[in-house]
């Protein structure tokens, strides 16, 4: 058990690089068992969620090769048809196993996967990914918390999801690629990670078109090919370190990184009073004198990620008004408001979606405990801000998706650091 200590009030300066996306990586690792030859990953993020996601890879099988930041992945026969519980009900993405493994044994069990738990019920829910694989003709048994899936030949088909999913549009694209016939997906989301998987993939002989666009037409393929592909940085990342130096009101430049998958959060920054210089891979944000409040809806891509509300929020306890924060996507991630508050931040909790954040607000430092990985982050951005010093414990959350957040940190001047606590 580790925790982060931070002294707050100290300004940023010099440069922070992006690292690869979390949430693409997890999505590319298990598009490598369609293939039976070498796969090779760049950019691979150091983070707990990918070293999970390896790990499925090796217990069905696969040789996984370290090379210099990223892996070579080879799995020319898949040992076999389960996912182990104790793994894939920590992560969300092992979900992303079960359309490649239907496609090559023709059968699958899996635990109901886990993750950070965002939405009311016990688990986040996977329905729209059942009915999918059910529209592939699989046959999908259910026992305690446990599901059997069959096909013996999985059949193109149409499918409309009633809800955008990232997750359930890359999923479904994984499990039409080897189907028999072309199989037709609407309402998708449109998240960059999407297109960044089909363009690797059709690079290694698979037939998709439209994805990014809220329809994707998957001609399905025999065979997969061997392939390269470098992750695109992550621009959950990116934001999260604009909106960093924005609060704690300083100069830094995050290189790296694709400014035109935050769009959203540059057009907002331009209402908010946050200069901002922007390159085709570099950004730079400009300390601000006086912050502006702001109403934030969260929104499929590309409207305001739900993934950069937290730390949004934060930003807004330093503006001089109200903001309204209104979450659209789960209705658990307002809950960090309250470490918020313990903090000093003026807010109104209306109903479990939105808001209202009265600033500006000095924050105090605190012993506070990180629910979930973005909400985690959320609370480093205040402690960077506080009066005092802020402890942050089970920060496993905040290693999930921020590869050595604390050395990187320091490094631009960030009073930070990680103590490892004993567990009695
Ligand atoms: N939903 C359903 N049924 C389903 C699937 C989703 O009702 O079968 C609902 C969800 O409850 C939610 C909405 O659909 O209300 C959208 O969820 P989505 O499926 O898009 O989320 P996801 O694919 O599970 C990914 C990211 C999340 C990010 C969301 C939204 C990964 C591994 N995770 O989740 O990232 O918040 O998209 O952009 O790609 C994070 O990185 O901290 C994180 C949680």
């Amino acid at each position: 058990m580790s925790k982060l200590i931070i002294e707050g009030k100290n300004k940023l300066s010099g440069e922070i690089k992006v690292n690869g996306a979390k949430n693409a990586a997890l999505k590319i690792i298990p598009a490598a068992l369609l293939s039976e030859e070498k796969i090779t990953i760049n950019n691979l993020p150091g983070i707990e969620d990918v070293d999970r996601t390896l790990e499925l890879v090796r217990e069905l099988g696969g040789s996984i090769n370290l090379i210099d930041n990223g892996c070579e992945i080879e799995i020319k026969n898949i040992a076999k048809n389960e996912l182990p519980l104790k793994i894939a009900s920590k992560l969300r993405a092992s979900i992303m196993f079960v359309g490649p493994l239907l496609a090559k044994l023709g059968e699958v069990i899996f635990p109901s996967p886990g993750g950070c738990n965002l939405a009311s019920g016990a688990k986040r829910p996977i329905d729209l990914f059942i009915s999918g694989f059910k529209k592939f003709g699989a046959e999908i048994n259910k026992k305690n918390d446990s599901y059997h899936i069959k096909a013996k030949k999985l059949k193109g088909c149409k499918y409309f999801f009633t809800t955008a999913t990232v997750t359930g549009t890359e999923s479904m694209i994984l499990t039409a690629i080897l189907a028999d016939g072309t199989t037709t997906l609407k309402n998708c989301a449109m998240e960059p990670e999407i297109k960044a998987l089909s363009d690797y993939l059709n690079s290694q002989g698979a037939k998709i078109k439209g994805a990014g666009t809220p329809t994707i037409i998957i001609k399905g393929v025999k065979k997969i090919n061997a392939g390269e592909f470098n992750i695109i940085p992550d621009r959950i990342e990116t934001g999260t370190f604009a909106i960093m130096a924005a609060a704690a009101k300083s100069e830094l430049t995050i290189t790296d990184c694709d400014p035109k998958h935050i769009e959203i959060l540059l057009n907002i920054f331009n209402k908010i009073n946050i200069q901002f210089k922007v390159g085709k891979n570099y950004l730079v944000i400009k300390p601000a004198d006086k912050i502006y409040p702001c109403n934030v809806k969260t929104h499929e891509y590309p409207g305001f990620p739900t993934d950069l509300q937290a730390p949004f929020t934060v930003l807004m306890t330093q503006a001089a008004g109200s903001s309204i924060i209104h979450e659209t996507i789960y209705d658990r991630r307002l809950l960090y408001s309250d470490m918020l508050m313990q903090m000093g931040a003026d807010i109104i909790m209306c109903d479990p979606h939105r808001i209202v954040v009265n600033g500006p607000t000095q924050l105090y430092g605190k012993q506070l405990t990180s629910p979930d990985l973005r909400a985690g982050i959320a609370m480093l951005i205040a402690g960077l801000i506080a009066d005092g010093q802020t402890a942050i414990d089970n920060i496993y959350q905040i290693d999930r998706g921020y590869q050595n957040i604390d050395d990187r940190l320091r490094a631009v001047g960030a009073k930070i650091r990680r103590i490892n606590t004993l567990k009695l």
